[in-house]
Parts: C-alpha cells; sequence; structure tokens
C-alpha cells in the first residue's frame, strides 16, 4: 500500500507536475487535487478554465521551455504548438510515474491550518474529500481569472468578450473586430483576426517593445540567454534594445506608441506575424480608447470607428480563493515569498509558479520544485526570518527600481533567477547540514 501522502499540492499543470516529480523523487509522499479531467493545466485545449485557443504556440522556444530531465523532441520545431506542449507535459506525467497521485475533477475549496499540519477540503465527483497534511504547495495558475476592464464611457452596442474565451479564427469571421492590449494575446488575436476578420483595430494605451520570434537567425529567447548569463540586465537592455531596433526598427515605425519603458522593463510581447500584418496594412494600430458608444469607438488620438465585436485581451487577474485572505496579506500578487517560493510566516505552505518570468516557465517551476522537495526532505533549511524578510525586501526594491509598479513581487529575471535557485540549493544544503 503508498504511504499517506505528506504534502498536498494544489493543481496539476505544469507546476503540479514538476512539483509531484520533485517531491517523488525526494522520497516525500503527495496527493495532487486538480479541477479538471486531465492533467496539464492551461496547455490542454477545451480543458475548464483553459484559455487556450486552437492557434496558440509558445512563444518561448523549446530549448529554452522544456525541464530539465525531459527534453522535447529534437524533431520539433521551434516553438510548438499547444497540442505538442500538452501531450509532452502529459509524456513528462507517464515517465515519471505521477499519474497516480493526482485526483482528477476535484478542486479544493479549502486550505486551513490545523496545529502545526494543514487540512485541505476538496470537492470531487463522489463528494467532499479531506487530507490532513504537513505541507500544502500552492500551484494554481494565474492566467484563470479575467480581468475585466472598468468599462468606459457610453453605452456599448458592439458584442465583447475576454480573450480568455477566445478559441478559435471562426469566431472573428465577417466581424469588424476592436482588439485591446500589448501583451501576447492581443497579438496573436490580432493576428487571427487579420486572417479571418473584415477588419482588424488594435489599440494599445501603451508602447511595448514587440520583438520576433527569430533574430539574427535563431530563437530570439536564445540571444537574450547567452548575454543574461553574462551581463548586469541593464547592460544587456542596451545591448538587446539596440539590436531590436536595427533589426525592425521602434514600434512607432509600425504606428504602434512609444514604449514608455526600456526593453526589458517589461514582460515580453512576442509576435513574428505582427509586424508584417502591420505593415501590410492589415492590422490597423489605434492608441487608447476614450469612449465606446453604440458600435462606435472613439481614441485618445480623436479618431473614431466602428465595430462589431471588442476583444478585452486585458490579462488575468491573480487568486488563490481557498487560502484565508489572512495568509495572503495584500493579495496574492503582492505577497513576499522567501525565493517567490516559501510563505514568511506560515511554515508548510509553499507556492510553485507564483512569478512572472521574462522568459520561459517550466525550468523555474522545476527548480522551486526541487527547493520545495528538498525542504520537506529535510535536505535544506532556510535562513532565519529576519534574513529571509531582508532577502525580499531586497528583491522587491530592485524590482520595483526595474518593473515599476507593475507586479514587482512576481517579476523574475530568467537566467539570473535559475542561477539563484541553484545557488540557493546548494546554501540550504549547507544550512540544514550544519544543524544536523
Ligand atoms: C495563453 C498563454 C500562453 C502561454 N505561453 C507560454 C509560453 O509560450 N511559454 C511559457 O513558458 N509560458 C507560457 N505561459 C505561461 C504559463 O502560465 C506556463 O507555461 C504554465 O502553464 C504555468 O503552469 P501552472 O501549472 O502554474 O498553471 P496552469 O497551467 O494554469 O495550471 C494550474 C492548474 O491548477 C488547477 N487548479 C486551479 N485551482 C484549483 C483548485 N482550487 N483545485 C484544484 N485544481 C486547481 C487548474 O485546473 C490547472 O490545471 C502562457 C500562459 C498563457 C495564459
Ligand atoms: N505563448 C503565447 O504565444 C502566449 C499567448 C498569449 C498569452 N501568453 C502569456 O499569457 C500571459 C497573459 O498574457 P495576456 O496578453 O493575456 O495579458 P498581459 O500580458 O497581462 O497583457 C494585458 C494587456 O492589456 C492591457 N490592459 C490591461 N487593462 C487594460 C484596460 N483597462 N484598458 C486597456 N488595456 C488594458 C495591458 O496594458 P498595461 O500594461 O498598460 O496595463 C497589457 O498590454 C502572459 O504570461 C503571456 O506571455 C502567451
Amino acid at each position: 500500500m503508498a504511504a499517506p501522502p505528506r504534502v498536498a499540492v494544489v493543481g496539476a499543470g505544469a507546476a503540479g507536475l514538476a512539483t509531484l516529480k520533485a517531491l517523488a523523487d525526494a522520497g516525500v509522499p503527495a496527493v495532487a487535487f486538480e479541477t479538471a479531467g486531465t492533467l496539464g493545466g492551461l496547455w490542454v485545449y477545451g480543458s475548464p478554465g483553459s484559455p487556450a485557443y486552437r492557434t496558440l504556440h509558445l512563444n518561448t522556444s523549446k530549448g529554452r521551455t522544456e525541464f530539465a530531465d525531459h527534453p522535447m523532441p529534437a524533431d520539433w520545431p521551434d516553438y510548438p504548438d499547444h497540442t505538442r506542449v500538452a501531450g509532452y507535459l502529459a509524456a513528462y506525467a507517464d515517465r515519471f510515474a505521477l499519474r497516480e497521485a493526482v485526483r482528477l475533477r476535484h478542486t479544493v475549496d479549502r486550505v486551513a491550518r490545523a496545529g502545526d499540519r494543514w487540512r485541505v477540503h476538496a470537492t470531487g465527483p463522489d463528494g467532499p474529500v479531506q487530507v490532513d497534511v504537513e505541507a500544502v504547495v500552492v500551484a494554481n495558475g494565474h492566467n484563470r481569472v479575467p480581468n475585466r476592464p472598468e468599462p468606459y464611457p457610453g453605452e456599448c452596442a458592439a458584442a465583447q468578450m475576454h480573450s480568455h474565451d477566445y478559441r478559435g479564427p471562426e469566431q472573428l469571421a465577417g466581424r469588424r473586430v476592436l482588439v485591446v492590449g500589448g501583451g501576447n494575446s492581443a497579438m496573436d488575436i490580432a493576428v487571427d483576426a487579420s486572417h479571418a476578420a473584415d477588419r482588424t483595430l488594435l489599440s494599445l494605451r501603451r508602447g511595448v517593445w514587440v520583438v520576433p520570434k527569430y533574430l539574427l537567425g535563431r530563437p530570439s529567447d536564445t540571444l537574450n540567454g547567452a548575454l543574461a548569463r553574462r551581463l548586469p540586465w541593464r547592460l544587456r537592455q542596451r545591448i538587446s534594445q539596440r539590436m531590436l531596433t536595427a533589426t525592425v526598427g521602434p514600434p512607432t515605425r509600425y504606428g504602434l506608441p512609444a514604449p514608455a519603458h526600456g526593453f526589458l522593463q517589461d514582460h515580453p510581447t512576442l509576435s513574428d506575424a505582427l509586424l508584417s500584418r502591420l505593415t501590410h496594412g492589415d492590422i490597423q494600430p489605434r492608441p487608447g480608447i476614450t469612449r465606446l458608444d453604440g458600435h462606435r469607438v472613439e481614441f485618445t488620438n480623436g479618431h473614431a470607428d466602428e465595430v462589431d465585436l471588442v476583444i478585452w485581451c486585458t490579462g488575468y487577474r491573480v487568486r488563490v480563493p481557498f487560502l484565508d485572505p489572512g495568509l495572503l496579506g495584500d493579495g496574492a500578487d503582492r505577497l513576499p515569498l522567501y525565493r517567490h517560493v516559501f510563505h514568511l510566516d506560515a511554515p508548510g505552505l509553499a507556492f510553485v509558479g507564483l512569478m512572472q518570468s521574462t522568459g520561459a516557465a517550466f525550468p523555474l517551476l522545476e527548480a522551486q520544485a526541487r527547493l520545495v522537495a528538498a525542504r520537506l526532505a529535510g535536505d535544506w533549511a532556510p535562513p532565519e526570518p529576519a534574513r529571509q524578510a531582508a532577502a525580499c525586501a531586497a528583491e522587491l526594491r530592485a524590482a520595483t527600481a526595474r518593473w515599476g509598479h507593475r507586479r514587482p513581487h512576481m517579476r523574475v529575471d530568467f537566467d539570473a533567477y535559475l542561477a539563484e535557485l541553484h545557488r540557493e540549493l546548494a546554501a540550504g544544503r549547507r544550512r540544514a547540514g550544519a544543524t544536523r
């Protein structure tokens, strides 16, 4: 008979699976609860809560995205589609025999402290279940709850939807479409619309740097990666921004607003096709919206257009609804966590995936999971509480200097953070050894 779980993991997307794998490697029995009927999280097109659309591909290259211990097949393209990524996560679960630990169709409703343990309540097809464990790992993802903007002045008569509900170009056919936002959802959906819709407008309230997926004949994130390992971000910024503008010109060249921040001070917006569709006139750029009245949209430059459908690509809210709000302080997106993983005041509560990376996610999830597993196996110890708090404060200062008030608590620089997690694993092992 399997040993009773010592740890409960909430979610079996990439983060939950990486956590189960690391815990299994460390010999720590665990159970994961997953709302959906399939594991793989948002990469499973059509799974409840997934924002995946038919045309979705990775925007981080496969070599930078794969888990260190499970490479993507060599014959795959650099930017595989969602079906391949979902299959890759399923193969990961099979290869490391993770499925047995996952209770599908079980939604965690509440996680509460029970003495020095944690009580996890979930609801499954056969009713409520409860487990008592010594630790909980929150791996519930943060791209599931749409951030719907406050209504603009006017009575909008055009149809409206959030990008979370976008499944494919057939929803756009024959319509005059306005896509709103400067993130990756907006880029992809505007490009889809430029092929399927009658007319496509793209409204950005502020400028962003749009990076092609290939630069100098290589996946663009591999160029930055090679530089990142050696140089401070300010210097990388100067080099990368110069290289980008020398290759594709500034965003204003395409009619987009000028970015207010330097390159590498924002979440990267990646698209090959957007710039091409703009230069072909198949996407028409617009600034921010001032008013939506009937089918008419007015913009900050005084221009107005008629549209049938507005797609709000306005991002997501970070929510951890099953945790006591007292544990979330000013909100899940402002929660200080030691190395973006460990709760400062609640031993036994850890987060995998509560971060916003400048690059890919999976290798970071994998490294965070190893830290969690090492701690629960007794091989890793955190520093003194005061040092943890000081480390969080220093990181927040640096992140605010770089990213301003755009989610500074959650920002991590892919290469620097990955290196830091490796150092942290070694340092915590030394601390654990010293206290034994
Ligand atoms: C459209 C889109 C494209 C992206 N493209 C890339 C990319 O190209 N490269 C990249 O590196 N990253 C990309 N990302 C980031 C993406 O978040 C990560 O790749 C990765 O999927 C994160 O995994 P996760 O497990 O943290 O979250 P998710 O994949 O969202 O998985 C979370 C899981 O938790 C489950 N869950 C949530 N709440 C509960 C609950 N209460 N009880 C039980 N189960 C629960 C959900 O059902 C889900 O299965 C993209 C994100 C989006 C939205
Ligand atoms: N693999 C892929 O190709 C792919 C595709 C889609 C998404 N993704 C990933 O999924 C995550 C979410 O991306 P996302 O594009 O959905 O969200 P996002 O990155 O958060 O971008 C949201 C955009 O909406 C704008 N916005 C927010 N509120 C607005 C408002 N009230 N009015 C006008 N504009 C508003 C934001 O502008 P401000 O910055 O000014 O707030 C921002 O430009 C990211 O990690 C992204 O990389 C990846």
